[in-house]
């Protein structure tokens, strides 16, 4: 792919995976070559090139025998330096990039479920071979948030980071508010647009937002979270009607990936969640749009920090997976490898022990009596009411709610009450206020 070797110093690639991020990731090599060997100080010259199947043409040229099947071959080969790992998924990209820093090479990942995973062990097998694992294109594709928290700001105390850490959601959730599309409508635009998985539960269900919470977490408060710790909920429950009021009342609702600090310790307790939120219009997350991500950091001495931008597509990850590599490759050529504080065990808090205010959607029967058991059901249960308005009349008829801030689980235990009610016939998603509500 470059020039031959022997007429100038190169770090040698070895790149599992040439899908959307990996072939994005072949070209911008090319392109950019001249660049890259200024400012990594050595050429980078891929190597080998593992796929699942080699046959199928790709959008870049690849030598002969530069593609094989096999990604094991690719971490073993000698002529590899750097491992690439742009496969995505836990097995075998586990398996792989053990074997890479057990053999002493640095990899650079692009995979959000890796690291969210199991960030601890591999961050010590890399702390063992003394190599770079780096991995700044896990958390919002070409945002520099990985580099600045473990880097630039790592002195920094931060208090809580709130992202909008997942496109897809983020577009489906712009477009049921400004354009009035119901869920369906909104997926299949979303869908049809490439921004949607035609498998789409990663997406519409939080788990890919909980990887990046977990990761976040981890980077800004140096604790051990893992995906599987983060509690979940995710978009599927929502309607356009409850994103048309959530506008009436100057807010915008968003899928929100949010890490707490709720206690010094030790442990120190940590709040990781993820689900849709009230964002006030006024606050700065509310007007992230479309596919884009963003991250809000609150800290002791910084005050507030906005980091913004595309959160996915194949050039801004390559973009960030090549900041990584130029450093694993100006590292390997006789530079330090990056810092890996070693993370503190925490306590998580449950869900179930943090108080939240909430506004909540009910289709319910138009009838006497309805609205005073509704009511009660609230009451019996300790959620005070703040303010309540029907919209619609007969079968259309719905009952909007705002709550006072009330314990999670006394809110769950009315919501599941509620759901049982003969008079309602669906309860809507929960949508917790971020910020002060009308
Ligand atoms: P992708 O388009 O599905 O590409 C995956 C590549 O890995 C393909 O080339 C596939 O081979 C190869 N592969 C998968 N399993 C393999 C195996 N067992 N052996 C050999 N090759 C294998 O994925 P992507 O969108 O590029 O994403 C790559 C990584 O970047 C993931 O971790 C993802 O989470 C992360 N990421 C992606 C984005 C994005 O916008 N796409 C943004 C941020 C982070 P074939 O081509 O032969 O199938
Ligand atoms: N599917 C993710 C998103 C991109 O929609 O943001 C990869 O993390």
């Amino acid at each position: 792919m470059t020039a031959p070797r022997e007429h100038r110093r190169a770090v040698r690639v070895g790149l599992l995976g040439a899908g959307t991020v990996g072939q994005a990731l072949l070209r911008l090599l090319v392109e950019e070559a001249v660049a890259l060997e200024r400012r990594a100080g050595v050429a980078l010259e891929v190597t080998r090139v593992a796929v699942r199947d080699p046959g199928r043409r790709r959008g870049v040229g690849l030598p002969p025998g530069v593609v094989s099947a096999d990604p094991a071959s690719v971490v073993h080969a000698p002529d590899v330096d750097v491992v690439v790992e742009l496969m995505g998924g836990v097995h075998p990209a586990l398996e792989l990039v053990m074997a890479a820093l057990g053999e002493g090479k640095p990899v650079v990942t692009a995979n959000k479920e890796l690291v969210a995973a199991h960030g601890p062990e591999l961050f010590a097998a890399a702390q063992a071979a003394n190599v770079d694992l780096l991995f700044e294109a896990a958390v919002g594709g070409a945002i520099p948030l990985v580099r600045p928290l473990r880097e630039s700001l790592a002195g920094e105390h931060f208090t809580r980071v709130i992202g909008i850490v997942n496109g897809t959601t983020n577009y489906i959730l712009t477009r049921m508010s400004e354009a009035g599309l119901g869920f369906e409508a909104a997926l299949l635009e979303a869908q049809q647009l490439g921004y949607a998985e035609r498998e789409p539960s990663a997406d519409l269900d939080g788990h890919d937002a909980a990887a990046k919470a977990a990761i976040l977490a981890s980077l800004a408060f140096g604790v051990e979270v893992r995906g599987s710790d983060v509690a979940r909920e995710g978009i599927r429950r929502l309607d356009a009607a409850d994103v048309a009021y959530a506008r009436r009342l100057g807010q915008e609702v968003r899928l929100l990936a949010i890490a707490e600090r709720v206690a010094p310790g030790p442990p120190p307790v940590v709040s990781v969640r993820v689900h849709p939120a009230l964002v006030p219009r006024s606050h700065p997350l509310a007007s992230v749009r479309d596919v884009n991500n963003a991250v809000f950091l609150e800290g002791a001495a910084v005050g507030e920090l906005m980091l913004y931008g595309r959160g996915a597509g194949g050039d801004p990850t390559a973009a960030a997976v090549l900041g990584d590599l130029i450093d694993a490759a100006h590292n390997h050529g006789g530079g330090r490898p990056g810092r890996l504080a070693p993370h503190q065990p925490v306590r998580l808090q449950p869900l179930a022990e943090r108080r939240v205010a909430i506004y909540v959607g009910l289709e319910v029967q138009d009838q006497a009596g309805v609205l005073a058991s509704v009511a009660a059901v609230f009451g019996r249960h300790g959620v005070s009411i703040r303010s309540m308005e029907q919209i619609g009349l007969g079968e259309g008829a719905r009952l909007a709610f705002l709550t006072h801030e009330a314990g999670e689980q006394d809110v769950a235990a009315t919501l599941a009450e509620l759901a049982a009610l003969d008079a309602v016939n669906r309860v809507g998603a929960p949508l917790r206020a971020l910020g002060p509500v009308g």
